[in-house]
């Protein structure tokens, strides 16, 4: 029987470079040989084969695909292509539904999982914006593709939107995705899931000048011990999206009394070293599940 071969493309900076190697040390150890470093950036297709550096990466036996900060519409097409042929971690349909907010809420709601309440309406619809704002009282609209808080901008009455309109139109969008504004109190909890299974959770907390906790927004990491319905909330979110891999963003609505998932991030960062001497302490567990699921997906 053939020896299986894995590809995988994993961040390096924030000690995923120490992460990767983990990885392979342990699929080594079982007999699976992996191919890293694989950017589908310098991959190119040609009739029947994708290849990188004069490998066929339709050969291989699985592709793990880990890196947010470096994703590009060419990797994500080759991606594409790649996941009809071979799997994927995470799969490719799985995160491509995650990479958009609206799509992600729908089918979450559909599946009775609490999510902000949102509204979405064609861009010549902007007058449906001016009677959610009377009933939601503030909202935030939210780019469908974005990350890091990045673009996000609260809307607290009438005349920001009346402000914000002009800005907006000026950009060119298809439609507008606005969510209702959740009154919590600026923490969120983070939830790893790997395979279906529990693996860590943290919290962030806004800067107190930001209502966004994201740390790309100012927002710091600290240890957060999550309750059972935190983490069935995040498993339940991770089965209906469909990921093997999620980083569920989850927070408390203190009007309605409920935990609302915001959004389910399918390239969840390990703990940084940094955050690992902080007490995060999941990398190890999160390493082994993600081993035993490419060996489990790789059996022949
Ligand atoms: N509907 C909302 N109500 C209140 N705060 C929100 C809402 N949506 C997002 N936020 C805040 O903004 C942050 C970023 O939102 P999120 O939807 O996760 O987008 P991103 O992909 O940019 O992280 C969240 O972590 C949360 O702090
Ligand atoms: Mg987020």
């Amino acid at each position: 029987m053939d020896k299986r071969k894995i590809g995988m493309w994993l961040y390096q900076n924030g000690g995923g470079d120490k992460i990767q190697k983990k990885i392979i040390k342990k699929l080594e150890e079982r007999d699976i040989d992996v191919l890293a470093g694989i950017n589908l950036r310098d991959a190119i297709a040609k009739n029947s084969h994708i290849l990188w550096e004069k490998e066929k990466l339709d050969k291989l036996d699985l592709f793990l695909s880990y890196n947010a900060g470096e994703q590009t519409q060419y990797q994500m097409y080759l991606s594409k292509a790649l996941s009809h042929v071979i799997p994927m971690i995470n799969p490719f349909e799985a995160f491509e539904l995650t990479e958009d907010k609206f799509q992600t809420s729908f089918l979450l709601r559909k599946n009775g999982i609490q999510t902000a309440d949102y509204k979405l309406c064609h861009r010549d619809d902007s007058h449906h914006l001016k009677s959610i704002i009377k009933k939601w009282d503030k909202m935030v609209y939210k780019p469908t593709d974005g990350w890091g808080g990045v673009g996000l901008t609260k809307i607290e009455n009438q005349e920001t939107l009346d402000m914000l309109m002009p800005f907006l139109n000026q950009m060119d969008l298809r439609y507008f995705y606005v969510e209702k504004f959740i009154d919590y109190d600026n923490t969120d909890y983070r939830v790893d899931i790997v395979d279906g299974k529990f693996v860590g959770c943290y919290g962030r907390k806004a800067s107190g000048t930001d209502w966004r906790t994201n740390v790309t927004s100012g927002g710091s990491v600290f240890v957060r011990e999550p309750n059972d319905e935190v983490i069935n909330l995040a498993l339940n979110a991770t089965k209906v999206t469909g990921l093997d891999i999620s980083g569920v963003d989850i927070i408390y609505d203190r009007k309605k009394e409920e935990y609302v998932v915001l959004e389910v991030n399918g390239i969840p960062a390990f703990a940084t070293p940094e955050q690992e001497k902080m007490g995060l302490t999941f990398n190890d567990k999160k390493i082994d599940l993600i081993v035993d699921l490419i060996d489990r997906k790789t059996k022949k």
